[in-house]
């Protein structure tokens, strides 16, 4: 078990995680309660959160709790906030906002409203009302933290995502300002943006089915575990650094686009229509299959 760390904001936190009954939100909210924290662990699949308070419960680490909470309603999240201060007894320490949802395979043009609205619904709004409810609440904690996960599609746009990276960039966005709100103060803020996490992201989304296949392959060789990613960030959060870009191909991409802007759209352009060719000529792809949402 972990040497007890009360200087550090992500031992004994109070905390909250949204999306945490999966992937990287069920690791961050074991790591906590390994960290000796007490765990709000808020999914709009209420079963995946219990299973995470159950895996938490038989490590007998710290404390945990499920809620349903869907983070594109802002009477969940409203709820949801005053719920965990009820339960703490005091105001979170720690506020993680997570939850997210896959969408890609199609052009814009191609997408539809509805997709778009479900999608920044969810992995923009949801980040923006989490993060608007609970400051309040983390700022009369004294000393607190935020954590968004964002991703490296905020800033790699990378063709047929749009809606994913218009969401991740403004969370990125979202997450800066924060930090440039709350300097001087005991609030720190820590912005994630991973490539590849192996969770159920690429599966439980709506990704048209070649996309969806091709994603799960480039996942599975490529894709780090979410409880390595969970580990960093919150190592990174309480050395207070703003940005967590924890995979070299993150950090290539955010350098590419950062000091060759034009070559790297250009070269993104031209991997977007060479890459279907590739993928017909491996045979990596197969039919499209329908994806748990159907799409
Ligand atoms: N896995 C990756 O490769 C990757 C890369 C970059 C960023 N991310 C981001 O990481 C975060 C976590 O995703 P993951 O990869 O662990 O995926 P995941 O699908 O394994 O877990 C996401 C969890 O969020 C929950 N969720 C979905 N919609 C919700 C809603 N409206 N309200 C509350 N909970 C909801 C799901 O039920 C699920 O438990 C997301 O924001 C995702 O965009 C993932």
């Amino acid at each position: 078990m972990f040497a007890s760390r009360p200087d550090r904001r992500t031992h004994h936190a109070r905390a909250v995680v949204t999306g945490a009954g999966s992937g990287i939100g069920r690791a961050f909210a074991v790591e906590l309660a390994r960290r000796g924290g007490s765990v709000i662990c808020a999914d709009i699949d209420a079963d995946r959160a219990k299973e995470t308070v159950a895996l938490i419960e038989a490590e007998g680490a710290g404390r945990a709790h499920a809620v349903f909470c869907d983070v594109s309603r802002t009477e969940d999240i409203d709820a949801l906030a005053d719920l965990a201060e009820d339960h703490f007894g005091a105001p979170t320490t720690l506020m993680i906002n997570n939850a997210g949802v896959g969408i890609g395979g199609r052009p814009v043009g191609e997408i539809g409203l509805e997709d778009w609205q479900w999608a920044l619904g969810i992995n923009l709004w949801g980040m923006v009302y989490g993060s608007e409810r609970f400051l309040p609440q983390l700022r009369r904690a004294g000393r607190a933290g935020l954590i968004n996960v964002a991703s490296t599609a905020a800033f790699s746009a990378a063709p047929s995502m749009a809606a994913y990276n218009v969401g991740k960039a403004g969370v990125l966005a979202l997450s800066e300002t924060i930090a440039a709100e709350s300097g001087g103060t005991g609030l720190a803020v820590t912005v994630l943006c991973p490539t590849f996490v192996k969770t159920n992201v690429a599966v439980d989304g709506r990704i048209a089915g070649g996309a969806s296949a091709l994603a799960q392959t480039v996942m599975k060789w490529t894709g780090v575990s979410p409880e390595r990613v969970a580990r960093t960030t919150l190592d990174a959060h309480d050395r207070e650094r703003l940005y967590v870009v924890p995979q070299p191909d993150a950090r290539m991409i955010w350098a590419a686009k950062r000091h060759l802007p034009r070559t790297y759209t250009a070269g993104l352009g031209l991997l977007n229509r060479a890459l279907p060719a590739l993928d017909r000529l491996s045979g990596a792809t197969p039919e499209p299959q329908p994806t748990r949402t159907g799409v």
